[in-house]
């Protein structure tokens, strides 16, 4: 069986050991998970308490709408359910918005470094990916918008950027979008929305309801800790949705991932313990990187960027395995997620360690 070119030219994404693996490949116990971004304290108990009850009904396929999660959005956000589309995490929706607007041979402008999904599916429907450069660690939206050609059908934004946490401001993407032209979607992926504190942040809603050609993408994995069950929404105008919706299969969202995801959005205390708890953590590691002679990058979200010289990043990241401490490295960098205080202490005296090594 031949496999086509363009599909062996993706660059497979290599997931992380189970930690339980790594440990006993180690030879160690009690390691922290510092590589994924996700919610260290946990998911949200009033999710967990929804679990149960829907358990008996597993045997029953799923609302192929999610009628009642986006009903629960619909408020919360005030637009209407069919201003939204659920997705099995905000990752499928970027691969439906691909299939549904890209053909082959068309162009698809994501940043470098950013989220690695963008350029698997668009190089999975044979579309061209335009990788523009970061600028000062957020996307280049200047050069973004001057790449496009009458070729170009998505770009992709991450705001905050995943790898770096750093953002693009309201007056950036005010004047991206005025060169931005219609029939050009702008899939602007918000996955650690609630983490960000700056006060520039760009409200990408208000383009939404100017009736752009947008695609806002969020997600249950990150601050309401459900990354596991897989669940995550897109807002965008019907026109947008109603060819999303043609793509999707079926059952796209499984039921446990609905229940939980309406019941996490109600949970204030563990929403906002996590909004406290990354912000305390942000602070003492901002601190202590600073001591140990790191530089980093500002974050808007859970997890901070460490640029490196020429193969400290890979050293580092084995220096701290041997810690039991996993981070992510990334080329010329390591980027770690903000955890629990002790967590975050654990990270700090391997990486002190791994320094004076
Ligand atoms: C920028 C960005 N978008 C999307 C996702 C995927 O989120 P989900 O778990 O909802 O698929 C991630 C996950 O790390 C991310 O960093």
């Amino acid at each position: 069986m031949n496999v086509p070119e363009h599909i062996k030219s993706i660059k497979p994404y290599i997931p992380g050991k189970p930690v339980e693996e790594l440990e006993r490949e180690l030879g160690i116990t009690g390691s922290v998970k510092l590589a994924s971004n996700e919610n260290p304290l946990g998911p949200s108990p009033q999710a967990l308490k929804a679990l149960r009850p829907g358990l008996k009904d597993l045997n029953r396929y799923p609302d192929g709408s999610c009628f009642y999660l986006k009903n629960a959005l619909s408020g919360k956000l005030r637009v209407s359910p069919d201003e939204l589309l659920v997705g099995n995490g905000s990752n499928e929706l970027i691969e439906i918005a691909a299939r549904t607007f890209l053909n082959p041979g068309e162009e698809a402008i994501m940043a470098h470094p950013s989220f690695v999904v963008y350029s698997m599916v668009v190089q999975a429907v044979n579309g061209k990916g335009i990788v523009v450069p970061l600028k000062e660690w957020r996307h280049d939206l200047d050069a973004m918008a001057s790449g496009i050609t009458a070729r170009t059908k998505i770009i992709f934004i991450a705001n905050p950027n995943n790898p770096t946490g750093a953002i693009n401001t309201k007056a950036e993407m005010d004047a991206f979008m005025k060169k931005v032209p219609e029939g050009v979607l702008v899939v602007v992926d918000e996955a650690y929305y609630e983490y960000v504190v700056s006060p520039d942040y760009a409200d990408s809603m208000k383009y939404f309801r100017d009736g752009r050609d947008i695609l806002i993408l969020r997600t249950f994995s990150k601050i309401y800790g459900l990354a596991g069950l897989r669940i995550g929404y897109g807002i965008a105008k019907p026109s947008i949705l109603t060819g999303m919706n043609r793509v999707r299969q079926p059952f796209n969202v499984n039921s446990p991932a609905q229940k939980a995801a309406v019941a996490a959005l109600n949970d204030e205390k563990h929403f906002s313990r996590s909004v406290t708890t990354n912000e305390e953590g942000k602070k003492y590691l901002y601190r202590e990187l600073g001591r140990i002679g790191f530089r980093y990058v500002p974050t808007e979200a859970n997890f901070i960027y460490i640029p490196l010289e020429n193969g400290e990043a890979s050293r580092l990241y084995n220096a701290l395995l041997k810690e039991g401490v996993i981070i992510r490295p990334m080329g010329r960098a390591i980027r770690v997620t903000i955890g629990l205080p002790e967590e975050n202490k654990r990270l700090v005296e391997a990486l002190k360690k791994a320094v004076r090594s």
